[in-house]
């Protein structure tokens, strides 16, 4: 996996797909390649390592249309050249592009070997291209011969195939991996994330799992394995281009944290209903009777997702008085869970496309179960699945780690909550204390943020240690493990978050001068508990960086450093306690000189297991 570009037209599709591999760096790939179909000849040209390396390779006079690209994220098979994408058959005629993963690709490895023919990659992906080069004969046209060769392959697809035997045109499929087709005038593009088109169209066709689509210069034609014709028409995407540009910010790391005061306006903008302190939440598709009937709440994501799902737990059962648990999806999908109608379900996905959340959302509507999501991109492949939501509109996230939405997940949550307790036991004062503790949220977070030179101080300092311990009670151990997960993405300092009390019971044996302590503390009924934590840390000589509220003296003279944030509602504080953890891991990255939008061995959405 990870991002697909073409174009067909009358232009030369050779930089349009490469400007479009640039727009899909930030989800993370280690290798690069594109073909293109030029007087009916097929050239492929591929490069491990960046964007840059493969560019240095390409003939100046390369051009053509159509054209595919690919930046891939090694799941089987090391980065190298002969494992980036494309594919081709064993004529050098057709290549193709995959996203996903074929899990027979063992099986047709060894099938396509006993007839004779040589893999050149270790890839699953390449059969692909054998198995549409063998149909194409007997099959007629490209499009059937795509249609006979994924009907061999289990597991999942995002495709695009060129031939140079059909130089007309690009075709694509899709299961279970992302694939929008971008609209021109007398041109079509297709990608697997509209981030790679909204420079060249806003009309775009959101491809749904089984079926195929043929694009050529005069338009797209869209249809099912059994080549029944599907009606589809073109959305508008709805972000402006500017709003994948990283303006005057050094990273997009840095932009998404600096936008959250104006994220999480959006995500409240039209919701809170003062007439009665609730939440009006258009998209949830459930009546007061149905919110009556839950008796327990399952969040289920991925990363960030899990964390924010664990800190919403926190919020939705202190707010509603229902159990509320959350789990990673991946846990969950794999464990056979017992489904029951009266537990509501919400996946947390901010691209919508987590194999891992998408599966773990399948299982629950195969059982019977009822799923809302909190999602950020619109019409996203999880969006779609589920029974209804809340769309985060913290506009796009580039940077591979989360941020801004993780925070707009936490708002999000905080709004469902407030809908779901005011429908049962939270009377109107609380609902009015916390509809004001919401709006004061991105003026407090611009306070927060407005420290960040203290914080890059404090960063350039802790950043020099090779070990970190995050702690946390209750609502501030989730904190906590976010705090934690941030640093550990892009700074590559290894950081471990327990709950403060848990330190006592095996980690304080590392705790020494080398290893410090970052303390998440709200001023909350646990405060007096998080002291003597801190007391055991300080006797073991170990330094403590406090991220808690003024006005505690005692906790201030036990911390080697503090930073205040200001304080919200109890069951808000872990959002704006959250942000200053952000840009303590961005800095710290900085100050090592990480690659701080492309960290590592990581990538932005994970659309395989
Ligand atoms: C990847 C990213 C994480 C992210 C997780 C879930 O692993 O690197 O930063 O939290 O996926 O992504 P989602 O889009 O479902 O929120």
């Amino acid at each position: 996996m990870c991002g697909i570009v073409g174009y067909v037209g009358r232009r030369d599709g050779v930089p349009i797909v490469l400007e479009g591999l640039h727009r899909l760096e930030y989800r993370g790939y280690d290798s690069a390649g594109l073909a293109v179909v030029g007087r009916s000849a097929l050239k492929v040209h591929k490069a491990a390592g960046k964007i840059r390396a493969l560019e240095a390779t390409l003939p100046k006079r390369l051009k053509g249309s159509p054209c595919i690209g690919h930046t891939r994220w090694a799941t089987h098979g090391e980065p190298s050249d002969d494992n980036a994408h494309p594919h081709c058959d064993a004529g050098g005629r057709l290549a193709i592009v995959h996203n996903g993963i074929v899990d027979n690709g063992a099986e047709l490895r060894a099938e396509l070997s006993a007839r004779g023919v040589e893999l050149r990659s270790e890839t699953d992906s390449e059969v692909l291209a054998h198995l549409i080069a063998q149909a194409l004969p007997s099959a007629g046209s490209l499009e059937q011969a795509v249609r006979e060769a994924v009907r061999r392959v289990a597991g999942t697809y995002g495709l695009s195939v060129v031939s140079a035997d059909h130089p007309d045109r690009i075709v694509v499929a899709r299961n279970g991996s992302p694939v929008v087709l971008g609209v021109g005038e007398r041109e079509m593009f297709v990608a697997s994330d509209a981030a790679a088109l909204v420079r060249h169209t806003q009309q775009v066709v959101y491809l749904d799992d089984g079926e195929i689509a043929v694009l050529t210069a005069d338009g797209y034609e869209t249809s099912t394995l059994d080549a029944e014709p599907t009606d589809k028409r073109p959305d508008r995407v709805g972000v402006v281009p500017e709003a994948y540009d990283k303006g005057e910010h050094a990273h997009y790391m840095l932009k998404e944290i600096s936008e959250q005061p104006e994220a999480v306006e959006r995500t409240l903008r039209g919701r809170l209903d003062r007439r009665f302190e609730t939440t009006h939440l258009g998209g949830l598709n459930l009546e007061p009777r149905d919110v009556l009937a839950i008796r327990r709440i399952k969040i289920l994501g991925c990363g960030s997702g899990y964390y924010a799902g664990l800190s919403g737990a926190h919020l939705l059962e202190t707010l509603t008085r229902i159990p509320t648990h959350a789990e990673p999806a991946s846990e969950f999908r794999y464990r056979n869970p017992v489904i029951e109608p009266d537990v509501l379900y919400i996946a947390i996905s901010q691209s919508g496309e987590t194999f891992d959340t998408l599966a773990a959302v399948q299982e629950v509507k195969r059982k019977g179960g009822r799923v809302l999501g909190v999602i950020n991109v619109v019409g996203s492949t999880i969006a779609r699945a589920c029974d209804g939501g809340i769309y985060m509109h913290a506009g796009p996230e580039v940077s591979v780690t989360s941020t801004k939405t993780f925070t707009c997940t936490l708002v999000a949550l905080a709004l469902l909550a407030l809908h779901i307790g005011r429908v049962r036991d939270l009377g109107p004062a609380d609902g009015r204390r916390l509809i004001e503790a919401l709006l004061a949220l991105p003026e407090q977070i611009r306070q927060v943020l407005g420290g960040r030179d203290r914080i890059a101080e404090l960063a350039a300092r802790y950043s020099q240690y090779r070990h970190a311990f995050f702690i946390g009670r209750a609502a501030g151990y989730p904190a906590a493990l976010e705090g934690a997960q941030k640093l550990k993405e892009v700074s590559y300092i290894h950081a471990e978050a327990y709950p403060a009390a848990e330190l006592k019971h095996g980690p304080l044996a590392l705790v020494s001068p080398d290893t410090p302590t970052v303390a998440v503390l709200p001023h909350d009924h646990l405060l007096d508990k998080s002291v003597s934590s801190l007391e055991e840390i300080r006797a073991r000589k170990g330094p403590v960086l406090g991220i808690t509220h003024a006005g505690d003296a005692r906790l201030d003279a036990l911390c080697d450093d503090v930073l205040h944030v200001p304080r919200s509602a109890p069951e808000l504080d872990p959002i704006v306690l959250g942000v200053p953890l952000q840009l303590l891991a961005y800095e710290a990255a900085v100050a090592l000189g990480r690659d701080v939008d492309q960290p590592r061995n990581l990538a932005k959405s994970v659309t395989v297991e």
